[in-house]
């Protein structure tokens, strides 16, 4: 089947490049020139995990193609995906301009009856804004379909073709079944329901798992007071299989392009329609308190200040296998840290371009975590990449005078912290080492 993919974001170029593995001839579409001339290089513009191999492989088949120009990817097209981005705005609700504009532009350029698949996360009635957008500006057949997506960065190629499952929402037997037949070769389950089901499915499952670790992270900080290991209430909670192990990691929250912006723009929508979705603002509420956890437990072991003190931050991305620092816990550590007066180094493998766009200035930067940890006065965990899962402990004991670890990941086993000579604070468990000796 012939496909345009309108926006090369995440999800554009995962869906784009994936349906081209699968035998579609695919056309990915975005304004920005350069990253266009890039992309048809095999480049991606993403850290994906993957990606690239299936880039340039579907690229020499002649099955992936790159341009700046709607009409020309448009021209054959039998389906045309949206997957532009949907920011959140200043008072949470989900920006739709650069939806619109796909849609004003599909109207302007199709010449032959089609499909419009839309996979950006929209509020629900949206498909039906896009429907009116198309049948306002063109003469041509094009049925709306709603498809979310709900792969995960750092895993997205892997998601996409060991999905649970793919929702389809649509308002015609045709639609579905042209959906069938441009997924079969996935062999994933197709759930198919009406278009503001669909739309909704997706909010509610990201919304659902953003409960789950805030939920969580209560739990965790209920067992720090009282003395339980929030580890092994997890996995006690998870062997139900009402409840499901997954989603269940203490930390400190949950950030990313998804979740913080979904949560939020579900609140809004449920506003709009008087209903006041309280369990939500929770769940907000607890993930911006768990963010700033560490500062707060840095500042108690220091006695409420960390004035003058040299603090390492090991990871900076919202989780491993990635370089995104949307919402990443990194940027409120960072800045309150830097606003309390202490001195900041921070280390990521990969992340460290995109963190010096929205850090704070004055931090530094270490190309290993030998060199952030050298003479730092407490090292704080942030993301749990394998190589800081992999450290040794004695990297502490040799780098600092009087190591302080706060592990915001829960990287380290207990009872290995408790061999080295450092103070080991995690998320839901006792801490190990000097201080909690003598509580
Ligand atoms: C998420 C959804 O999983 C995906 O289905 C949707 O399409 C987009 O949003 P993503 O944001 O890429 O994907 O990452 P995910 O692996 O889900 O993690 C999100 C955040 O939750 C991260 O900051 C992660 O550290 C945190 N998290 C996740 C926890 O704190 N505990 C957990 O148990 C799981």
């Amino acid at each position: 089947m012939n496909i345009a993919v309108v926006g090369t974001g995440y999800v554009g170029l995962v869906t784009g490049v994936s349906l081209s593995e699968i035998g579609h001839t695919v056309t990915c579409i975005d304004l920005d020139r350069q990253k266009v001339d890039k992309m048809k290089q095999g480049f991606s513009p993403i850290y994906e995990p993957g990606l690239e191999e299936l880039m340039t492989k579907n690229i020499a088949a002649g099955r992936l193609f790159f341009t700046s120009q709607h009409s020309e990817g448009f021209k054959e097209a039998d389906a045309i995906y949206i997957a532009v981005g949907t920011p959140e705005r200043f008072d949470g609700t989900a920006d739709l301009t650069y939806i619109k504009a796909a849609a004003n532009d599909i109207a302007e350029h199709i010449t032959k009856q089609v499909v419009v698949v839309t996979k950006s996360t929209v509020p629900v009635g949206t498909n039906d804004v896009i429907q009116n957008i198309l049948s306002a500006g063109t003469d041509v057949e094009c049925e709306v379909v709603s498809n979310p997506e709900f792969l995960r960065e750092g895993s997205a190629v892997h998601d996409t073709f060991h999905g649970d499952r793919i929702v389809v929402g649509s308002s015609s037997e045709k639609a579905a079944k042209l959906m069938d037949d441009i997924y079969a070769p996935f062999n994933i389950p197709i759930f198919h329901t009406n278009v503001k089901s669909a739309e909704m499915i997706k909010y509610a499952s990201n919304a659902f798992l953003a409960t789950k670790i805030s939920f969580i992270n209560e739990i965790a900080n209920l067992c720090d007071s009282l003395g339980a290991n929030v580890e092994d209430v997890a996995a006690g909670m998870g062997q139900d299989d009402r409840i499901g192990s997954k989603f269940l990691n203490a930390g400190i929250g949950y950030g990313g392009s998804c979740f913080p912006k979904d949560t939020s723009a579900l609140v809004q929508i449920a506003s709009n329609v008087d209903h006041e979705f309280n369990l939500l603002r929770a769940v907000i509420d607890v993930n911006a308190h768990q963010q700033a956890l560490p500062v707060h437990k840095i500042k108690e072991h220091f006695g409420g200040s960390v004035r003058g003190k040299k603090i390492a931050l090991l990871g900076l991305a919202f989780k491993p296998n990635t370089d995104d620092m949307r919402e990443a816990a990194s940027i409120v550590v960072s800045q309150e840290l830097i606003l309390s007066g202490a001195e900041v180094v921070g280390y990521d493998p990969i992340a460290t371009e995109n963190a010096k766009k929205v850090l704070p200035e004055i931090m530094e930067y270490a190309d290993s975590p030998e060199e952030a940890t050298e003479g730092a006065d407490a090292v704080i965990i942030l993301t749990e990449w394998d190589e800081i899962k992999q450290l040794d402990l004695g990297l502490f004991t040799e780098k600092m005078l009087e190591p302080v670890v706060f592990d915001g990941r829960n990287c380290f086993d207990l009872k290995d912290a408790s061999k080295h000579n450092i103070v080991y604070y995690s998320v839901g468990r006792p801490s190990v080492g000097k201080v909690a000796e003598k509580v």
